[in-house]
């Protein structure tokens, strides 16, 4: 999935374009609260622009993918702590270890039997996901659907995604 996620890089500047494409939720029935936004890409793949916000490493929602997956740590975001582990059905598996991830860091998650959580470190941190075709593998959910964000949240997300990939253009000349 990282050819893809390379590729979701390159297309970003162009997607950003469309802002009513991006479907936007605030992600909060767990720590730590996940503000969103999504859209389908190329048929199979889905692109996520989250603000991902601080908690402690012990509060983190633990959880596998149910789809392959692959993520990019903003090279300005905040650091995050990752706990990884493996293991099938629904219980959580042992953390097998955890690490720091730092800005510009790039991960997959291509086995559907692969934990992780995520706790940003003292300030929010900004992740690019691609996700591809689903598994036959159940992973957390909301119970509640999930509110959309704010108009305020979006433009803030797509504003940190533009400094990023889209350096020239500025959110006046958009
Ligand atoms: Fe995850």
């Amino acid at each position: 999935m990282l050819d893809v996620l390379k590729q979701v890089e390159l297309e970003l500047p162009e997607l950003l374009k469309d802002e009513s494409a991006w479907v936007g939720k605030d992600v909060n029935y767990h720590p730590p609260r996940v503000e969103r936004l999504w859209r389908q890409w190329r048929d199979i793949y889905r692109i996520y622009l989250h603000r991902i916000h601080p908690c402690k490493p012990e509060e983190a929602l633990f959880h596998p993918h149910p789809w392959p997956s692959a993520m990019l740590l903003l090279p300005g975001s905040a650091p995050y702590k990752m706990g990884v582990g493996h293991g099938g059905g629904d219980d959580n598996p042992p953390i097998d270890k955890v690490l720091t991830m730092q800005p510009g860091s790039r991960y997959e998650m291509v086995d559907l039997n692969d934990w992780h959580f995520v706790a940003p470190i003292d300030e929010p941190a900004i992740t690019l996901m691609v996700t591809g075709e689903p598994w036959s593998r159940e992973a957390p959910k909301s119970t509640k659907s999930l509110e959309p964000l704010t108009e305020q949240a979006r433009a803030e997300i797509f504003t940190l995604f533009r400094q990023q990939f889209c350096p020239s253009i500025s959110n006046v000349d958009r």
